[in-house]
């Protein structure tokens, strides 16, 4: 992923070559996601980190330029089930410009391409991206003769029934038009027709679409035109393909043409001299965005000049003479209608902010994280007020929520102005809304201060720890079963027949067992399940009857213990019995084994502490004796990178660090076959300080351990 990134400046040859291959995977696996499924899974800003590093990487390295380089595609490969139609012209895509500093340099580097002096002008046009699908309209002697998306821009889908129902789109142009003309322009969807749609949809009991975007594109892709036509499909036009002659030598007179022609074009585009003025129309349009019934992603500059278009001309995959400048994060104001609680594994109580629709860049968001009591009060974690002004958040509230990557949206701050007089301060409720058990807030037995989180004391009688448990106990991360999701735990968990009940891990792998032997209890009749998938998921269960250790620890959902503490642990006990058996040793919180977990690097007590809890509690451990009839932890093997400089070494790191984040480095390190420590003692072997290093640098000069700066780190990972 986008996280763990080496600086592009320190990536060695191989790591560069790896990390390419990984990108064109990943960027195309997104690709089809969003283009042939109309599915994203990543923020469009997750998507661009993606195609940036790549490139910075690719302009470093340009000899392991891939030949499936994202560098070099456009977009995804067609839907089978539509003909294709070769674009007589390709169908490009734009480069992208995030900060005015990158306007410049576009607008430099065009000057320069042409060899133009400051005071030689070159006029630029400025319009809205649209967040659409591009489209290319081919007419022949005034007549509309074909559509098609754009597909990997070389070969796109011919849609031209469908587009054919769209009403914006002139199916005739007047006399007078050339005989070839290929009108290219934008199909998308007004947010009010996307609202009103997904309305219509939920009342009808069917599921509601993501955004107007992916809409438009599964409404475009209907086999059946009259779907298309059902929906209300609009469309801009801002560029064009195949002409047999060219009416204008300006964009900004060929956009007149397109109007006169019939085509709707934004009425925001302008042309515009002075970089200055262009930056001013974008952050005009920014501020015109939240208001425009289409969502728009940035503002598209291109040379006015159609002359010098031509001398620009293309890179592989996008123009020289045109950029797309993109917006930050969305924000949107939109109101609190209630304030639900949820109640999670470990039975934490978030609070979560059920808001009137409101789209945030192209995404319909009903829902923000308001975190825990003191983030709904204002406070945050160390008792700051947070918020610019520190208010809280009441019922009945307009809010600004901004939704950054995929991450759940915020609610950024509220406006006191708005706020209906009889609002009251939420309260937060003193019992689990699931169980009734009492709700407390534990206090820090050491600072003294109040936990932040609520939690619900049912434990084990509240269904909703016991649901979210084996929701924890099947992810992907966990047992990974498939066909055994949340949705199907939901399910299994309140069958009404005891022999289909799943309540507690071991119940999954008793299941076929259980309702084989029952005379009634059959899953193959009931709906949603058929023979064949209820064979695939009782052979997926199977395959999960042998796990790695770490795997197994990190299911069984102990507080605090998340994939790396489960690895730790696994790599300090080596197999499951050994592990299991010095938990419970441990459990007078003193002697060898309680020191053992102990000393484990990356352990400290909380962890050593809430493990040990785990292994007192008789109800866990009668779950463990159940599971492990059906389920062998395997004891993981050990992976040493014997290579690295660093391979084997006990590392730590501290004080701040200004190439990486504290995860990249541990990533990094531990990749190299490292181990990362969180404090220093005697086994430390290399300590990593960067500016402020405090009592840490203090003790490794105390045990006479080798210390290194961030830069002396890299050349010591380089050789
Ligand atoms: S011009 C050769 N203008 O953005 C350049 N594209 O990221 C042709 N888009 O494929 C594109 N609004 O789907 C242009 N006003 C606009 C646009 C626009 C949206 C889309 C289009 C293009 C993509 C590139």
């Amino acid at each position: 992923m986008a996280n763990a990134k080496i600086p592009v400046e320190t990536l060695t040859e191989e790591e560069a070559a790896a990390e390419l291959a990984n990108l064109a995977a990943e960027i195309a696996r997104n690709d089809e996601l969003y283009h042939g499924q109309d599915a994203p899974a990543i923020s469009d800003a997750d998507y661009d980190a993606l195609k940036r590093r790549n490139e910075a990487i690719e302009a470093r390295f340009p000899a392991l330029v891939r030949d499936d380089s994202p560098s070099r595609r456009v977009g995804a490969a067609p839907l089978p089930t539509f003909a294709p139609i070769t674009h007589s012209r390709p169908m490009l895509s734009l480069d992208n410009a995030f900060s005015d500093e990158d306007v410049r340099d576009f607008v430099n580097s065009v000057y320069r391409f042409l060899g133009r002096l400051p005071d030689e002008t070159i006029a630029f046009t400025a319009e809205p991206k649209i967040d659409g699908l591009s489209m290319s309209i081919r007419y022949e002697n005034g007549r509309l003769v074909s559509a098609a998306t754009r597909g990997d821009g070389t070969t796109g889908e011919n849609v031209t029934a469908n587009v054919l129902t769209i009403g914006e789109i002139p199916n005739r142009l007047p006399a007078g038009a050339p005989d070839v003309v290929e009108v290219r322009g934008e199909v998308y969807m007004a947010k009010s027709d996307f609202l009103a749609l997904n309305e219509k949809m939920a009342a009808e009991g069917r599921q509601t679409y993501v955004n107007p975007r992916n809409t438009a594109a599964g409404s475009l892709r209907q086999l059946d035109a009259s779907v298309t036509a059902s929906r209300k499909l609009r469309f801009f036009a801002y560029a064009w393909g195949e002409m047999s002659s060219i009416p204008a030598d300006t964009q900004f007179g060929m956009i007149g043409v397109l109007k006169s022609w019939g085509f709707p074009v934004n009425p925001m585009t302008q042309r515009l001299t002075r970089v200055e003025d262009i930056i001013a129309h974008y952050r005009e349009i920014g501020l015109a965005r939240p208001d425009l019934d289409y969502d728009i992603d940035g503002v598209v500059y291109k040379v006015d000049e159609l002359a010098l278009q031509e001398r620009l001309g293309f890179r592989s995959r996008s123009p020289r003479w045109a950029t797309a400048h993109k917006f930050p994060a969305e924000q949107a104001f939109t109101i609190v209608e209630k304030i639900d609680i949820q109640v999670g594994r470990t039975g934490a109580l978030t609070p979560v902010a059920r808001l009137t629709p409101v789209t945030v860049g192209g995404v319909v968001v009903t829902n923000a994280t308001l975190h825990n009591a003191d983030y709904i009060e204002g406070i945050g974690n160390s008792g700051e007020r947070i918020r610019p002004e520190g208010h809280d958040i009441r019922i009945g509230d307009t809010v600004i929520v901004q939704r950054a990557g995929d991450v759940i949206p915020q609610v950024l701050d509220v406006v006191m102005e708005k706020r209906p007089s009889d609002a009251a301060s939420y309260v937060f409720p003193k019992t689990c809304p699931v169980c009734g058990s009492h709700a407390v807030r534990e206090r820090h037995e050491k600072t003294g201060r109040l936990d932040s989180v609520t939690r619900c004391t049912g434990g084990f009688v509240c269904r909703a720890q016991a649901v979210e448990h084996l929701k924890h106990f099947v992810s992907r991360n966990a047992f990974d079963i498939e066909g055994l999701g949340a949705k199907q735990i939901d399910f299994f968990f309140e069958a009404e027949d005891e022999a289909l009940r799943i309540r507690t891990a071991p119940d999954i792998f008793t299941l076929r067992q259980r309702q084989e032997a029952s005379p009634l209890a059959k899953l193959e009749n009931i709906d949603g399940f058929g023979k064949v998938s209820v064979r695939k998921l009782f052979d997926a269960i199977d395959a999960r009857r042998s796990i790695a250790v770490n795997r197994f620890i990190y299911a069984l959902g102990i507080r605090h213990v998340g994939e790396t503490n489960a690895k730790l642990l696994a790599r300090a006990y080596g197999t499951y019995d050994a592990f299991a058996t010095a938990m419970k040793e441990a459990e007078s919180l003193s002697g060898d084994a309680w020191n053992d977990l102990n000393n484990i690097e990356g352990i400290g007590e909380v962890v050593a502490r809430a493990i040990v809890e785990f292994y007192k509690e008789p109800r866990n451990l009668d779950v463990l004796d159940r599971l492990l009839k059906e389920v062998t932890p395997e004891a993981a093997e050990a992976v040493v990178v014997s290579s690295s400089p660093v391979a084997g070494k006990t590392v730590v790191f501290t004080g701040s660090l200004e190439k990486m984040t504290r995860d990249e480095a541990k990533a990094m390190a531990e990749r190299l076959g490292a181990k990362v420590a969180g404090s220093v003692s005697k086994k430390t072997d290399l300590v990593v300080a960067g500016p402020g290093a405090g009592s840490k640098l203090d003790k490794a000069r105390e045990f006479d351990i080798e210390v290194i700066d961030e830069d002396g780190w890299f050349e010591r990972i380089k050789s």
